[in-house]
């Protein structure tokens, strides 16, 4: 199918809102301008004029997070998913990764990704987070607050997992300033979690620190500060997370895979984040 395609912008977020609602997603139009201004957007625009499909790139420092990849139950099948992938990618030049659900894979295997690991998404709901577990801290000499200090946060994040993605932090604790903590030890920033509003539930992610307890000890400190639903995106090699999701009521709502089209460095490694920021912001 040709079809006529254009970029996206941020002022496109609004009138993106029913392919989202469509597929049941979780993105607000918050999301949608961030990544529409971070990154690039390209849509296929339907007869009537109305965008039927969407695919997104993010720069993430060595490589480009392929996002947003949604289409019109109407216009599946033609290859307009492929074609604004493609589209993405051709912009963006480089490595690319995603994080796939079980539709978008074969769309994926045919332009050259592979699989790289599995993550889950996880959601909690409030009667499943019992305060006095939720409370209890992350290791004895580690202090949870408020993560007030974005360059220190940045600085962390960039040393630990290698990704230059200062504006989506930033974002992200403009945005929910109440679900945005760090670890320290000492004066030293040993982990943080940020989280945000969400269509459907909050996403809480992404979780980054030093070890898993500190991990575990952010994770609950974000959900204690949630009153309605949780998502949580966890790779599927952080058992302890998965484990203490399992523990407290959480229930899997879906799997992901992430996969790469060239050498995507350290965005292969699922050690390296205990809970990523969403399948649209890597
Ligand atoms: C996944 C999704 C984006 C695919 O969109 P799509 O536009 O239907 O994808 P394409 O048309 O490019 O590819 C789908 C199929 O159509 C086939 N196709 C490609 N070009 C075609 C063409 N010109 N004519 C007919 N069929 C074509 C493809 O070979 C593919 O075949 P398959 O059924 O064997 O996989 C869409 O199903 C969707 O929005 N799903 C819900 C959201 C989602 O999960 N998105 C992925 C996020 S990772």
């Amino acid at each position: 199918m040709g079809g006529t395609d254009r970029p996206l912008g941020p002022a496109d977020a609004d009138g993106l809102t029913p392919l989202v609602e469509e597929a049941g997603w979780n993105q607000t139009p918050a999301d949608w301008r961030l990544i529409l201004g971070a990154g690039r957007g390209v849509g296929a625009v339907g007869p009537d004029g109305r965008v039927v499909g969407t695919a997104a790139g993010l720069p993430l420092g060595g490589a480009t997070w392929v996002c947003m990849v949604l289409v019109s139950a109407a216009h599946r099948g033609r290859g307009v998913a492929t074609r604004l992938t493609r589209a993405v990618l051709d912009a963006a030049g480089g490595p690319a990764a995603l994080d796939a659900t079980e539709f978008g894979r074969p769309v994926y295997h045919r332009l050259g990704f592979r699989d790289l690991y599995p993550l889950t998404r996880w959601r909690l709901d409030p009667v499943a987070q019992p305060s006095s577990v939720v409370r209890q801290g992350a290791q004895p000499r580690t202090v949870v607050r408020r993560a007030g200090d974005l360059p220190a946060v940045v600085a962390f994040d960039q040393a630990r997992t290698g990704l230059d993605r200062t504006p989506i932090l930033a974002d992200l604790v403009a945005r929910a300033p109440e679900l945005a903590f760090a670890a320290e030890a000492g004066r030293r920033v040993t982990g943080f979690v940020l989280g945000r509003p969400g269509r459907v539930a909050t996403q809480v992610g992404p979780v980054v620190a030093d070890d898993p307890d500190t991990a575990l000890g952010l994770l609950r400190r974000a959900v204690t500060a949630v009153r309605g639903p949780v998502f949580v995106d966890v790779p599927d090699a952080h058992t302890g997370m998965a484990g203490w999701l399992a523990a407290h009521g959480g229930t899997r709502q879906r799997n992901f895979v992430r996969m790469a089209l060239g050498d995507v460095g350290t965005l292969a490694d699922p050690s390296l984040v205990s809970a990523v920021a969403g399948p649209d912001l890597g």
